[in-house]
């Protein structure tokens, strides 16, 4: 593996991937922080004359139209306010110092190019640089064409991001203090669910909250009403309610509404929502319950918001959640996208021990799975 500090990247063509996979609405990007947090690697290369072709990806492609609406255009604006002239976006030109090149998963649209890791993807991409980074913490732990494809054919490294991100949870995941409580929520629950029964093995509590929540909820036989659940998932989260019992801690109550636009909310025991009624948030119930877990917490590591946090009317679990665990005296680490969003819109950034910037990633790297973007460097031989 090579260090980044000691390549020479004067004249070089780098490839650096990154997750600029940053939260964009009506073509604004509301959270700059996962591009912010690579500008060190980017400038780092900059700064010794190296010339640098951009790889990210952005949401996930399945349909044509699903490419128009995840293009990385909103964050070439964002760069060229930075960067002004030294950026171009796709147009291959050998002036600019920087290329960004449109989201890697576009080549997802015929046969899953970019996500099954194919091989004529990564020769096409790597053949445009000399040398590889990967500061893509967020998607180490899938193995694609643009981290590891590309990783096993040009000479690589990790950018200053991917080594801190490293640095950090390796470092927990040695702390054996106790009791180590982990706080879940957050929209993608397909990709989470399956982690929960290592991190059960590894945890004393588990916190619920999020649309997360709903399906095990629904497996213990409450009447959710209208709110979004995984079905598949029921069984198995039943299952797991019933080894777990003491280690899941789930809501007692929540805040819902007949849709997520609704300004009117209305606050209900579990056992307690009203026809037409789904959940957006974890009610005051159960923000003081999580709280007496967080408090006496020594290691707290919470991934996904509690609720639509985005929305005023939902956003006070979260924020409550997030505001104790920040009082607490615990080492404490937020991860994902969305948490460290909730995080920096609350003001509240600077008073974790560590911010992620992966999602799935940080869970995975906390449970002990195989992480393919950084195994695939680390055990280069060079
Ligand atoms: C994330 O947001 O966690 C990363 O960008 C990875 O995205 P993915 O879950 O779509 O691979």
């Amino acid at each position: 593996m090579l260090n980044i500090r000691e390549y020479d990247f004067k004249n070089k063509k780098v490839i650096i991937r990154v997750d600029f996979n940053v939260p964009i609405k009506n073509g604004t990007i509301t959270d700059t922080s996962r591009i912010d947090k690579s500008l060190e690697t980017i400038n780092f290369v900059l700064s010794k004359g190296g010339k640098i072709i951009l790889l990210s990806h952005l949401g996930r492609v399945k349909t044509e139209e699903d490419k128009q609406k995840n293009t990385l255009l909103p964050v070439f604006e964002y760069l060229k306010t930075i960067y002004k002239d030294k950026i171009a976006f796709i147009k291959l030109s050998n002036d600019e110092d920087i290329l960004l090149l449109e989201n890697t998963r576009w080549e997802d649209l015929e046969g899953k190019k970019e996500s099954s890791n194919n091989v004529d993807l990564s020769k096409y991409w790597a053949a445009m640089g000399d040398v590889f980074i990967n500061d893509a913490f967020g998607t180490s732990h899938r193995a694609h064409a643009s981290n590891v494809g590309i990783a096993k054919i040009l000479p690589s490294m990790f950018g200053f991001l991917v080594e801190k991100e490293i640095e950090f949870l390796s470092k927990l995941n040695k702390i054996e203090s106790r009791p180590y409580t982990i706080v879940m929520g957050g929209a993608k629950v397909s990709d989470k669910i399956k982690l929960i029964e290592n991190l059960l093995k590894k945890a004393d509590y588990i916190l619920i909250g999020g649309a997360m929540a709903n399906t095990f909820l629904k497996a213990k036989g409450y009447d959710i009403r209208e709110s979004m659940y995984e079905i598949d998932y029921i069984d198995y989260a039943a299952t797991l309610i019933k080894e777990y019992n003491k280690k899941i801690i789930l809501p007692v109550d929540v805040i819902c509404a007949s849709n997520i636009d609704s300004e009117e909310i209305i606050q209900c025991d579990i056992e307690n929502i009203d026809e037409g009624l789904s959940i957006f948030d974890i009610g005051y119930k159960t923000v003081n319950l999580f709280e007496e877990y967080i408090n006496r917490s020594s290691i707290i590591f919470m991934n996904g918001p509690m609720g639509v946090f985005e929305k005023e009317q939902f956003s006070k679990g979260t924020k409550d959640i997030l505001k104790s665990i920040s009082n607490s005296q615990s080492i404490s680490v937020i991860g994902g996208g969305d948490s460290a969003a909730a995080a920096k819109k609350f003001g509240l950034e600077s008073k974790f021990s560590h911010v992620s910037t992966g999602g799935g990633a940080s869970l995975e790297m906390l449970e002990g799975s195989d992480m393919p973007g950084i195994d695939v460097i680390l055990n280069e031989k060079q």
